[in-house]
This record gives C-alpha cells, structure tokens and sequence, in this order.
C-alpha cells in the first residue's frame, strides 16, 4: 500500500480508484491550496503527490519527501515543478495533455469574441443602467469573422483555436518551433495574437515591449497559455499607450493578481480567473489522466502521459 497525497479534492471518482487500489489517499479539502509548510509535512511519508498548477514543486520539495516515486500534475503544463530536479531525483512526473484540448480552445476563441465584441462593456452598461437606447455608434467593435488570427505556438491547443477561427472564416497564420511564419511576421500582420506556448526559460516574455511594438494598433492579444509568456509591464504601457487595440488574458502572473495590481487600470483589457480547462467534464477527465499516472507509476510502469 502505497501512501497518496493530492492537494486539492477533485472533481469526478478518479481518487476513488486509487482508494480501490488499495492505497491510502490523503486529501487536502481546504479551499486554498496547501500553505507551503503543508506540503513539506505532507510528503514527509508520501510516496505519490497529485498537485496542481498552484503547487510548486522545486528541489527543496523533493529533497522533504524522501519516499516520493511519481509525481502526478493536474495539469497539462508542468511549469510549476522543476523537471530536472524530479528527473535528478528518478521521479516520474505526469500531466494531463488531450483532454482539455477543446475546453482552452473553446475559452480562447470566448475570449476573441469577448474583446473584439466588447462583451464586458456592454453587460455592464445593462447592469449599470448606462444602457438608455438602441445607438448606431454605440459599443462598435471589431468583427471577428473574415479578420486574421494568429496562432503563436501551434500544439494541440493551438491547432484547436485555429479550427476555430477557418469555422469564423478567418485567416489563419502561425508561428511554431519549427514551421509557420517568423513571430515578427506574425506579429506584423495578425489582426488577433493567440498565446499557445508552454512556459519555458525560452518563452518567459516572449511577448515583450518589442513584440507588442510589432503588433498592429488595431490588433488584439488573447493569452491562455501562462501569464509568464506576456511582460505584463509592458503590455500595460502598449494598452495604455494604445499601442494594440486591447487584450483578453486568462492568465497572469502571479495568480491571482492583486486587485490594485498596475495591470488592472489598462483600458480594453478582460482578465479571467484560469478557465481555460474549466468545465465539469474536463475537470473530471483530467482527474482520470492524473490518477492514471499515479497507479501505472505505484504498479513500476511508465506512466501513460508523462511531461515531456
Ligand atoms: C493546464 O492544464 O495547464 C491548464 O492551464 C489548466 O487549465
């Protein structure tokens, strides 16, 4: 029997199968993630952890939990874990990929529509009784249909936005490792800038002041990949300069922001709480795919989706 930590409960039965494997599952059931101090205590004697994105799980970490043989991530980003310290160490560590594919891809394209169509605005206006009469230029937007999207990162998620957009009858561009156009091109003629990279040393502000100076005036950037792809900073000067028409951002960084973070006062910007993956049956899925690579890890296999 093998002891489990996850820190945070889970949606769906997928803990349910590690009970029914025989192991001890130790749930951490308070809202909030668990307090650093927590996490060390915790995974003194564990020899699984099932984390989140909010968990980081770095060589200090590792080093407190000496029983540890697999790492399962909630997650199909692993950014919050120092992969080469696990790897150092021998630990598998697992994430979520495929099934929340359609979910992010779905919120991206919510959040095109959103900015482009001024969604926020005009809900508000109804709310706030600014609304008096039906206006012929009144919350004018952009049209999303026939304008070009581009897709920066072209993985599963990104080719899932892209589907999106031919069935809105946009032009697609994209910008990948090893095909589409260069970012700059991209950047220089996309009308929408969709973020689908994974945070990495490599792409930490890889949207900096220089690339948002890039970006058409009229142009938008939607980012639900990390919030550390984006120099916040300067995102927030090119708004408030009205260097690019506005930004819809599922991510930040840190996560949350404070509420008098600088960010918050740029005009033509929408910022959600991290819901690309958020619907029941995604969360639930992604439950299966991490406990699936908890028990093949437990049982000495690979685990079925591993961090890459
Ligand atoms: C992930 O899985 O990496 C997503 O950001 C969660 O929504």
């Amino acid at each position: 029997m093998a002891r489990v930590f996850v820190t945070r409960r889970l949606p769906g039965d997928a803990v349910e199968r590690l009970r029914a494997a025989g192991h001890e599952v130790d749930v951490w059931t308070e809202p909030l993630a668990p307090p650093r101090e927590t996490l060390l205590d915790r995974l003194a004697d564990a020899d699984a952890l099932l984390c989140m994105l909010t968990d980081v799980v770095d060589a200090e970490l590792l080093d407190a939990a000496p029983r540890l043989h697999a790492i399962a991530n909630y997650a199909v980003g692993s950014d919050n874990i120092d992969l080469e310290a696990a790897r150092a160490r021998g630990i598998p560590v697992g994430v979520t990929p495929g099934v929340l594919t359609d979910a992010t891809a779905d919120l991206a394209f919510a959040l095109i529509l959103a900015i482009a169509r001024r969604l926020p605005e005009g809900e508000a206006a109804v709310r706030g009784g600014e609304w008096k009469t039906w206006g012929p230029d009144w919350l004018l937007g952009r049209d999303v249909h026939d304008a070009t999207l581009g897709i920066v990162g072209r993985g599963r998620i990104g080719s899932a936005v892209a589907r999106r957009g031919e069935g809105f009858g946009m032009t697609v561009l994209h910008h990948g490792r090893s095909s589409g156009l260069s970012l700059d091109e991209l950047l220089a003629q996309a009308d929408f800038v969709s973020l689908h990279v994974p945070l990495t040393p490599e792409t930490r502000h890889l949207i900096d002041a220089a690339a948002l100076a890039r970006m058409r005036s009229t142009a938008y950037l939607i980012n639900t990949a990390r919030g550390g792809v984006v120099d916040q900073e300067a995102l927030a000067a090119a708004l408030h300069a009205g260097a690019i028409a506005g930004a819809a951002l599922d991510v930040t960084d840190p996560e949350p922001l404070p509420p008098d973070h600088p960010l918050l006062d740029a005009p033509n910007l929408i910022v959600l709480p991290h819901l690309g993956s958020a619907t029941h049956a995604t969360r639930a899925a992604m439950a299966d795919l991490a406990v699936d690579n908890v028990l093949a890890a437990l049982d000495g296999r690979p685990m079925p989706h591993p961090a890459t």
